[in-house]
Protein backbone atom coordinates (compact mmCIF):
# COMPACT_ATOMS: atom_id res chain seq x y z
CA UNK A 1 0.00 0.00 0.00
CA UNK A 2 1.39 3.64 -0.92
CA UNK A 3 2.22 5.65 2.11
CA UNK A 4 0.34 8.97 0.58
CA UNK A 5 -0.59 11.28 3.52
CA UNK A 6 -3.70 13.04 3.26
CA UNK A 7 -3.99 16.56 5.01
CA UNK A 8 -7.65 17.32 5.67
CA UNK A 9 -8.31 21.46 5.03
CA UNK A 10 -10.95 22.43 7.23
CA UNK A 11 -11.16 26.03 6.57
CA UNK A 12 -14.67 26.03 5.29
CA UNK A 13 -16.51 24.09 8.52
CA UNK A 14 -15.20 27.93 9.67
CA UNK A 15 -16.66 29.74 6.69
CA UNK A 16 -20.09 27.78 7.62
CA UNK A 17 -19.51 29.25 10.96
CA UNK A 18 -18.84 32.69 9.75
CA UNK A 19 -21.70 33.13 7.50
CA UNK A 20 -24.08 33.23 10.66
CA UNK A 21 -21.87 35.11 12.93
CA UNK A 22 -22.16 31.61 14.79
CA UNK A 23 -19.86 29.94 17.39
CA UNK A 24 -20.64 26.78 15.69
CA UNK A 25 -20.01 24.38 13.48
CA UNK A 26 -16.69 24.52 15.49
CA UNK A 27 -13.32 24.14 13.38
CA UNK A 28 -11.88 22.32 16.60
CA UNK A 29 -14.24 19.63 16.71
CA UNK A 30 -13.64 19.23 13.02
CA UNK A 31 -10.33 19.14 13.59
CA UNK A 32 -9.75 16.82 16.30
CA UNK A 33 -12.83 14.24 14.28
CA UNK A 34 -10.16 14.75 11.08
CA UNK A 35 -7.59 13.40 13.18
CA UNK A 36 -9.89 10.35 15.04
CA UNK A 37 -11.00 9.62 11.31
CA UNK A 38 -7.22 9.21 9.81
CA UNK A 39 -6.45 12.13 8.97
CA UNK A 40 -2.59 12.95 8.69
CA UNK A 41 -2.31 16.59 9.21
CA UNK A 42 -5.09 19.33 9.59
CA UNK A 43 -4.73 22.45 7.60
CA UNK A 44 -5.96 25.80 8.28
CA UNK A 45 -5.45 29.18 6.34
CA UNK A 46 -5.36 32.45 8.46
CA UNK A 47 -6.05 34.31 5.64
CA UNK A 48 -5.23 38.40 6.08
CA UNK A 49 -9.06 39.40 5.68
CA UNK A 50 -9.65 36.32 8.63
CA UNK A 51 -12.41 35.33 6.31
CA UNK A 52 -12.91 31.36 7.57
CA UNK A 53 -10.08 30.64 10.31
CA UNK A 54 -9.09 33.13 13.19
CA UNK A 55 -6.36 33.48 16.06
CA UNK A 56 -8.32 31.63 18.43
CA UNK A 57 -9.11 28.61 16.19
CA UNK A 58 -5.51 28.13 15.46
CA UNK A 59 -4.06 28.35 19.34
CA UNK A 60 -7.08 26.14 19.99
CA UNK A 61 -6.26 23.76 17.56
CA UNK A 62 -2.69 24.17 17.74
CA UNK A 63 -3.16 23.37 21.59
CA UNK A 64 -5.21 20.32 21.41
CA UNK A 65 -3.73 18.43 18.31
CA UNK A 66 -1.79 15.27 18.39
CA UNK A 67 -1.29 15.26 14.57
CA UNK A 68 0.72 17.89 12.57
CA UNK A 69 -0.70 21.33 12.18
CA UNK A 70 -0.57 22.60 8.36
CA UNK A 71 -0.59 26.34 8.53
CA UNK A 72 -1.25 28.59 5.81
CA UNK A 73 -0.13 32.04 5.38
CA UNK A 74 1.17 34.58 3.00
CA UNK A 75 4.39 35.98 3.17
CA UNK A 76 3.97 39.07 5.69
CA UNK A 77 5.30 40.55 8.76
CA UNK A 78 2.20 40.15 10.48
CA UNK A 79 1.94 36.04 9.77
CA UNK A 80 5.31 35.66 9.75
CA UNK A 81 5.18 37.21 13.36
CA UNK A 82 2.31 34.97 13.98
CA UNK A 83 4.02 31.84 13.04
CA UNK A 84 6.78 32.06 14.72
CA UNK A 85 4.30 32.78 18.15
CA UNK A 86 2.62 29.70 17.24
CA UNK A 87 5.12 27.45 15.60
CA UNK A 88 2.74 25.15 13.96
CA UNK A 89 5.26 22.21 12.53
CA UNK A 90 4.02 23.12 8.91
CA UNK A 91 3.73 25.68 7.63
CA UNK A 92 3.26 26.15 3.46
CA UNK A 93 3.23 29.67 2.31
CA UNK A 94 0.79 30.81 -0.36
CA UNK A 95 -0.01 33.72 -2.41
CA UNK A 96 -2.62 36.16 -1.03
CA UNK A 97 -5.18 38.93 -2.99
CA UNK A 98 -7.60 40.05 -1.09
CA UNK A 99 -10.32 39.72 -3.98
CA UNK A 100 -10.10 36.51 -4.64
CA UNK A 101 -12.73 33.57 -3.95
CA UNK A 102 -9.76 31.55 -3.27
CA UNK A 103 -6.00 30.84 -3.90
CA UNK A 104 -6.09 31.21 -7.64
CA UNK A 105 -2.55 30.42 -8.47
CA UNK A 106 0.96 29.40 -7.00
CA UNK A 107 3.38 32.09 -5.37
CA UNK A 108 5.02 34.30 -7.81
CA UNK A 109 8.82 33.46 -6.82
CA UNK A 110 10.48 36.66 -9.12
CA UNK A 111 8.73 38.75 -6.58
CA UNK A 112 10.22 39.20 -3.23
CA UNK A 113 12.54 36.72 -3.49
CA UNK A 114 15.32 38.25 -0.75
CA UNK A 115 12.02 38.20 1.86
CA UNK A 116 10.60 34.72 1.20
CA UNK A 117 14.45 33.36 1.84
CA UNK A 118 14.74 35.31 4.76
CA UNK A 119 11.50 33.85 6.24
CA UNK A 120 12.11 30.58 5.26
CA UNK A 121 15.24 30.20 7.20
CA UNK A 122 13.47 31.94 10.44
CA UNK A 123 10.83 30.04 10.05
CA UNK A 124 12.86 26.48 9.78
CA UNK A 125 15.43 27.65 12.46
CA UNK A 126 11.38 27.93 14.52
CA UNK A 127 11.45 24.05 14.00
CA UNK A 128 8.77 24.53 11.27
CA UNK A 129 8.50 22.58 7.94
CA UNK A 130 7.97 24.92 5.13
CA UNK A 131 6.22 24.55 1.88
CA UNK A 132 6.03 26.46 -1.03
CA UNK A 133 1.85 26.69 -3.45
CA UNK A 134 3.20 26.69 -6.73
CA UNK A 135 2.28 26.14 -10.10
CA UNK A 136 4.04 22.96 -11.82
CA UNK A 137 6.61 24.77 -13.01
CA UNK A 138 10.26 23.67 -13.64
CA UNK A 139 11.63 26.75 -12.81
CA UNK A 140 9.33 27.22 -9.75
CA UNK A 141 10.47 24.28 -8.40
CA UNK A 142 14.17 24.55 -8.85
CA UNK A 143 13.85 28.28 -7.50
CA UNK A 144 11.79 26.68 -4.42
CA UNK A 145 15.05 24.56 -3.98
CA UNK A 146 17.28 28.07 -4.22
CA UNK A 147 15.11 28.89 -1.61
CA UNK A 148 15.67 26.91 0.89
CA UNK A 149 12.16 25.10 1.35
CA UNK A 150 11.77 21.60 2.74
CA UNK A 151 8.51 20.98 0.54
CA UNK A 152 6.50 22.05 -2.34
CA UNK A 153 3.06 22.33 -2.82
CA UNK A 154 1.64 21.86 -6.27
CA UNK A 155 -1.59 23.77 -7.36
CA UNK A 156 -3.45 21.31 -9.17
CA UNK A 157 -6.59 23.83 -10.19
CA UNK A 158 -5.95 23.68 -13.94
CA UNK A 159 -5.87 19.92 -13.60
CA UNK A 160 -9.08 19.73 -11.68
CA UNK A 161 -10.64 21.28 -13.52
CA UNK A 162 -10.53 19.71 -16.82
CA UNK A 163 -11.38 16.51 -14.81
CA UNK A 164 -14.05 18.14 -13.62
CA UNK A 165 -15.26 19.33 -17.16
CA UNK A 166 -14.56 16.18 -18.58
CA UNK A 167 -11.87 17.84 -20.89
CA UNK A 168 -8.50 16.29 -21.83
CA UNK A 169 -6.14 16.35 -18.69
CA UNK A 170 -3.53 14.25 -19.93
CA UNK A 171 -0.78 17.47 -20.88
CA UNK A 172 -1.80 18.65 -17.23
CA UNK A 173 -0.78 15.18 -15.94
CA UNK A 174 2.28 14.75 -17.71
CA UNK A 175 3.46 18.44 -16.69
CA UNK A 176 2.44 17.41 -13.05
CA UNK A 177 4.24 14.01 -13.17
CA UNK A 178 7.36 15.68 -14.52
CA UNK A 179 7.70 18.18 -11.72
CA UNK A 180 7.42 15.61 -9.49
CA UNK A 181 10.00 13.93 -10.96
CA UNK A 182 12.26 16.72 -10.69
CA UNK A 183 11.15 18.06 -7.25
CA UNK A 184 12.21 14.15 -5.59
CA UNK A 185 15.48 14.37 -7.82
CA UNK A 186 16.07 17.77 -5.72
CA UNK A 187 15.54 16.30 -2.58
CA UNK A 188 12.12 18.16 -2.02
CA UNK A 189 8.76 16.76 -0.76
CA UNK A 190 6.37 17.11 -2.81
CA UNK A 191 2.75 17.70 -1.81
CA UNK A 192 -0.06 18.35 -4.21
CA UNK A 193 -3.48 20.41 -3.44
CA UNK A 194 -6.21 22.75 -4.62
CA UNK A 195 -10.03 21.50 -5.81
CA UNK A 196 -9.16 17.88 -5.30
CA UNK A 197 -12.17 15.31 -5.91
CA UNK A 198 -12.11 11.79 -5.29
CA UNK A 199 -11.94 11.32 -9.53
CA UNK A 200 -8.99 14.29 -9.56
CA UNK A 201 -7.03 12.75 -6.23
CA UNK A 202 -7.68 9.02 -7.60
CA UNK A 203 -5.88 9.58 -10.57
CA UNK A 204 -2.70 12.22 -9.21
CA UNK A 205 -1.96 9.20 -6.89
CA UNK A 206 -1.30 6.81 -9.54
CA UNK A 207 1.92 9.73 -10.06
CA UNK A 208 4.76 8.14 -7.57
CA UNK A 209 6.92 10.67 -5.89
CA UNK A 210 3.82 12.60 -4.26
CA UNK A 211 3.78 12.59 -0.75
CA UNK A 212 1.23 14.57 0.64
CA UNK A 213 -2.47 15.59 -0.77
CA UNK A 214 -4.08 18.96 1.08
CA UNK A 215 -8.29 19.13 0.54
CA UNK A 216 -10.80 21.02 1.94
CA UNK A 217 -13.56 22.47 0.15
CA UNK A 218 -14.78 18.61 -1.62
CA UNK A 219 -14.22 17.08 1.12
CA UNK A 220 -16.17 19.64 3.71
CA UNK A 221 -19.09 19.68 1.13
CA UNK A 222 -18.99 15.68 0.70
CA UNK A 223 -19.01 15.33 5.01
CA UNK A 224 -22.24 17.02 4.50
CA UNK A 225 -23.69 13.71 3.02
CA UNK A 226 -21.18 11.27 4.34
CA UNK A 227 -19.91 12.68 7.38
CA UNK A 228 -16.64 13.93 7.50
CA UNK A 229 -15.18 10.69 9.28
CA UNK A 230 -16.73 8.38 6.39
CA UNK A 231 -15.34 11.16 3.98
CA UNK A 232 -11.84 10.98 5.21
CA UNK A 233 -11.64 7.39 4.97
CA UNK A 234 -12.81 7.07 1.88
CA UNK A 235 -10.22 9.78 0.36
CA UNK A 236 -7.28 8.25 2.06
CA UNK A 237 -8.35 4.43 0.69
CA UNK A 238 -8.48 6.58 -2.65
CA UNK A 239 -5.29 8.06 -2.66
CA UNK A 240 -3.11 4.73 -1.35
CA UNK A 241 -4.66 2.14 -3.18
N1 LIG B 1 -3.48 23.64 -0.64
C1 LIG B 1 -3.36 24.98 -0.55
C2 LIG B 1 -1.99 25.55 -0.48
C3 LIG B 1 -4.49 25.80 -0.50
O1 LIG B 1 -4.34 27.13 -0.41
C4 LIG B 1 -5.78 25.21 -0.50
C5 LIG B 1 -7.00 26.05 -0.38
O2 LIG B 1 -7.06 26.99 -1.31
C6 LIG B 1 -5.85 23.81 -0.59
C7 LIG B 1 -4.70 23.05 -0.66
C8 LIG B 1 -7.17 23.11 -0.57
O3 LIG B 1 -7.89 23.38 -1.70
P1 LIG B 1 -9.40 22.90 -1.78
O4 LIG B 1 -10.13 23.60 -0.67
O5 LIG B 1 -9.82 23.32 -3.13
O6 LIG B 1 -9.39 21.41 -1.59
Amino acid sequence: MKKIRLGVNIDHVATVRNARGEIYPSPLKAALLAEKSGADSVTIHLREDRRHINELDLKQIKSKLRIPLNLEIAATQEMMKIALKRKPPFICIVPEKRQEITTEGGLNLNHNKKFLKKIIHKLKKNKSRISLFIEPSEKDIKDSNLLGANCVEIHTGKFCNLVNKKKNYKSELKKIANIVDIGNNLGLEVHAGHGLTYESAKILSKISGISEFNIGHFLVGESIFLGMSKTIKKFKKIIRQ
